[in-house]
């Protein structure tokens, strides 16, 4: 099995390797937890690869992905027109071959083939940032506008990352369509402990893959993107009670106990 790595060797390991190609990856997660720079990683990875790459962007435009991924220190505009294409969801404009005016499933798919043909023949990596646009004002469509995608795209042989939100006041509504028609889900998540906002990933799944099921702390660092800083289990310092909590608890069963 032919596997393409994600861009991040630690978490290539977590997944025997890589993600399969031909795969339809859900990378979900609430705002601001890393699936757009987990994406970018999977991108410039292509890049180096010789792969084509087509990014649709709908949250962001085509400007503000290519400054991020700057930060990261990908150059993503020397490749574009070559091997990348970003397919502008944002910014409507007409006169823009790039740019999807409605963001309806079908003009998203018509235009990921055009660019597809555009780059020519040759191993393909897709990320749709993100899919949740497409059915903003109909979560019952998900998973039908998710299989539609999975089924039309898998023709193109594409390996495909959709990122969706978990929007908090619509539940689950937004992830499930997606993540039921996807071959592997990686879940991004977040916290704030002792006055500080912690990131954290899980594969929650990944068909043909003995994958690691930890959760797994993680980092955004400046120049470098996602770093992974350790499994939750081993950290005690992430579930162990602080010690003056500990010795409370302590002093409390030895009195209930002298007391029986
Ligand atoms: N240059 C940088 N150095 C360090 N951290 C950064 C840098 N650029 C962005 N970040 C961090 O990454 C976060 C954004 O991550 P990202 O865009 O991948 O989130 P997301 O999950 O795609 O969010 P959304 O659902 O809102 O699109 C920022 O909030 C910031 O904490
Ligand atoms: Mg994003």
């Amino acid at each position: 099995m032919i596997r393409l790595s994600t861009g991040i060797p630690d978490f290539d390991k977590l997944i025997e390797g890589g993600i399969p190609q031909g795969f339809f990856v859900a990378v979900t997660g609430e705002p601001g937890t890393g699936k757009t720079i987990f994406s970018l990683h999977f991108i410039a990875e292509g890049l180096k690869e010789g792969d084509n790459c087509i990014y649709v962007t709908t949250e962001e435009s085509r400007d503000s992905i290519i400054r991020q991924a700057k930060q990261f220190n990908w150059d993503f505009e020397e490749y574009i027109e070559k091997k990348l294409i970003i397919i502008d969801a944002l910014m409507k404009e007409k006169d823009d071959e790039w740019s999807l005016t409605e963001v309806t499933p079908e003009e998203l798919v018509n235009k990921v083939i055009a660019a597809k043909q555009r780059l020519g023949q040759g191993r393909a990596r897709l990320v749709i940032d993100s899919v949740s646009a497409l059915f903003l004002d109909k979560p019952a469509m998900a998973r039908k506008i998710s299989y539609y995608l999975k089924r039309v795209l898998n023709k193109w042989k594409f390996t495909i990352y959709a990122t969706s939100q978990y929007a908090i006041t619509t539940s689950q509504a937004f992830g499930f369509g997606v993540e039921h028609v996807a071959d592997g889900i990686i879940r991004f998540r977040r916290r704030i402990k002792d006055g500080m906002l912690h990131r954290y990933v899980i594969i929650e799944k990944m068909r043909q893959t003995n994958h690691d099921k930890h959760v797994w702390e993680i980092d955004i660092k400046p120049g470098k993107g996602i770093v992974l800083l350790g499994k939750l289990e081993e950290r005690r310092e992430d579930y162990a009670l602080p010690p003056k909590v500990m010795q409370k608890i302590k002093e409390a069963s030895e009195k209930e106990e002298n007391e029986l």
